[in-house]
C-alpha cells in the first residue's frame, strides 16, 4: 500500500463535507417545514441557500486539485440528521419544538464548522490559497449561521420551551 499523505487526507475530507453538503439541503426544507416561528423558517431557508453555494465551492475545490465532485458517505452527519428527525417527531406540536429544532440545527452547523476549519488549514498548508478562500467563505457562513440560532433560542424559543 503506498504511503498516504496530506493530500490524500484532504481530498478524502473534501469528499465527506461534499456528502455533507447534499444531505443538510436535504434536511433544512424539512426543519422549515417543521419550525413554529416565522423567524426559525426564515433561518432555515436562508441556510439552505446558502448551503446550495456550500455545494457549489465544494465542486471548486475539487476542480482545483483535479478532481471529480464525489461524495463518500458521512456517519456523523447522517447521525446528526437522524437525531434531528428524531427531535421533530418527539417534540412536534409542542412548545420546546423549535428550541431543539434550533440545538439540532446547531449540531449540524459544528460540524460544518469542524470540517472547513480543518480543510481551511490544510489547504493553505498544501499551497492552495484559492482553495482555502473558497473554504473560508462558507465556514464564515456557517459560524454567522450558528451565531444567529444563538440569538433565535435567546430571544424566545428557550423561554417558550419553559412555558408550560
Ligand atoms: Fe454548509
Ligand atoms: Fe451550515
Amino acid at each position: 500500500m503506498p504511503d498516504k499523505v496530506l493530500d490524500d487526507l484532504f481530498h478524502d475530507t473534501l469528499k465527506d463535507i461534499y456528502y455533507a453538503e447534499r444531505q443538510i439541503l436535504k434536511a433544512l426544507p424539512k426543519m422549515a417545514r417543521g419550525a413554529q416561528s416565522g423567524q426559525l423558517r426564515e433561518a432555515f431557508e436562508k441556510h439552505r441557500d446558502q448551503t446550495e453555494t456550500h455545494v457549489e465551492r465544494l465542486q471548486q475545490v475539487f476542480e482545483i486539485i483535479g478532481k471529480t465532485p464525489r461524495g463518500k458517505t458521512c456517519d456523523a452527519i447522517e447521525g446528526i440528521v437522524a437525531e434531528g428527525e428524531e427531535i421533530m417527531e418527539e417534540f412536534g406540536g409542542t412548545p420546546a419544538l423549535d428550541a431543539g429544532l434550533i440545538s439540532a440545527a446547531q449540531a449540524v452547523e459544528h460540524y460544518e464548522i469542524t470540517r472547513y476549519g480543518t480543510l481551511k488549514r490544510w489547504a493553505n498548508e498544501l499551497g492552495m490559497a484559492d482553495g482555502a478562500k473558497l473554504l473560508d467563505q462558507t465556514l464564515q457562513e456557517e459560524s454567522k449561521t450558528d451565531s444567529d440560532l444563538t440569538k433565535l433560542a435567546d430571544a424566545s424559543a428557550n423561554r417558550r420551551a419553559k412555558a408550560a
